[in-house]
């Protein structure tokens, strides 16, 4: 099964990322996206990443300059950015990386279902939904897998890849090759809720918020505690922030719904309040913190 075109749908804080590594992988990639300023923020972010990392390898005196400007241009250029789901039609691969939405994904899914080649494989980028559903809805299902990215998909390592009854070994297998291809580290999953990573770490984000809510502790002393005392790159409440306060809470309320009587899954009040108002973290510019761009002021 050889993927030679990879298909993106969503080019956010997640989508632009998996665009990226697929281009520095060496496959053509188109990134479809709703509206023309979300799909120019994309490809701005790309540009920025490519440009830092670039700067990285001069730095580290694994490229010339010359070479790394080349190297970005040419990654750059496998790149192509799109409004039209039509786009997709001759993908080998499509990933999913738009809002956590069940409904919403599923409704992308059976469009897809209705234009994608018959050899395509379909992934979705999910934080906590079921792959199954979606594969369903595809009307595709032993085509479906989940590939489960982790922010910032340049830098985190890991990929989690998730395989339904339903997943034909051979997708599988074509899945797991792609997340190596593109320099990640597979891990597989069955179709469990939040896969592994998040059916840890949700629960933790959430604690760490219930934390701060009873004034148990400040933020700031929260997130030191954690990166201090266990070693953590950063905080709970940081991270909250990182994630985005919206896709933690959707991912809590679907798995509230689900499974009510699973005491790990709790929706803090706090995380409702800030997204009612609007702080979505570090894509909105405040969260539990304030944020310029990537960087927490
Ligand atoms: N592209 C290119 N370069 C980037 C970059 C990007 N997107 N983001 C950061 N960098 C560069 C920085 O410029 C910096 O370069 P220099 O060394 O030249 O200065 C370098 O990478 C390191 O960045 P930082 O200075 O910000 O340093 P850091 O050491 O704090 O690392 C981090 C940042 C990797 C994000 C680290 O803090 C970390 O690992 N945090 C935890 C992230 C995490 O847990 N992610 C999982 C979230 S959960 C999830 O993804 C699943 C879900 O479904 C919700
Ligand atoms: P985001 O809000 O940053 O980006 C979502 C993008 O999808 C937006 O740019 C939006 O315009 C676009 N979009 C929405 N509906 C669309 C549609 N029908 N067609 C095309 N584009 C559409 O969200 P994100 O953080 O990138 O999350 C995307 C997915 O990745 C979610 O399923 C999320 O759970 C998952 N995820 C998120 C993280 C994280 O840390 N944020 C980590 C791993 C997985």
């Amino acid at each position: 099964m050889t993927i030679q075109k990879v298909g993106v749908i969503g080019c956010g804080l997640m989508g632009h990322g998996i665009v990226q590594v697929a281009a520095q992988g060496g496959f053509q990639v188109v990134a479809v996206e709703t509206e023309q300023r979300f799909l120019d923020a994309g490809l701005a972010r790309i540009d920025k990443s490519l440009a830092k990392l670039g700067e990285k390898l001069v730095k580290d005196g694994k490229a010339s300059a010359e070479d790394a400007q080349k190297n970005a241009q040419q990654t750059r250029a496998r790149i192509q950015g799109s409004l039209e789901r039509r786009s997709l039609a001759d993908c080998d691969l499509i990933i999913e990386a738009i809002v956590e939405d069940l409904p919403t994904k599923e409704k992308l899914f059976a469009e897809l279902g209705g234009l994608a080649k018959s050899t395509a494989i379909f992934a979705s980028n999910t934080s906590s939904f079921p792959i199954s559903e979606m594969g369903r809805a595809s009307g595709r299902p032993a085509r479906m897998v989940g590939l489960h990215f982790f922010n910032p998909v340049q830098l985190m390592k890991l990929v989690e890849v998730v395989r339904t009854d339903a997943t034909d070994p051979a997708v599988f297998a074509a899945a797991k090759a792609f997340g190596e291809a593109v320099g990640k580290k597979p891990v597989a999953c069955k179709d469990t809720p939040g896969f592994v990573v998040n059916r840890l770490l949700v629960p933790y984000m959430g604690q760490a918020l219930e934390m701060l809510e009873r004034g148990d502790a400040s933020a700031e002393d929260i997130d030191t505690a954690m990166k201090y005392g266990c070693g953590y790159p950063m905080g709970p409440i940081e991270l909250t922030d990182y994630v985005g306060l919206d896709t933690t809470l959707f991912i809590l309320r679907g798995w509230v719904k689900r499974f009510p009587n699973e005491p790990a899954f709790k929706i803090p009040a706090v995380l409702e309040r800030k997204v009612k108002e609007g702080k979505l973290g570090r894509k909105s510019g405040e969260g539990f913190y304030k944020w310029e761009g990537d960087k927490r002021l």
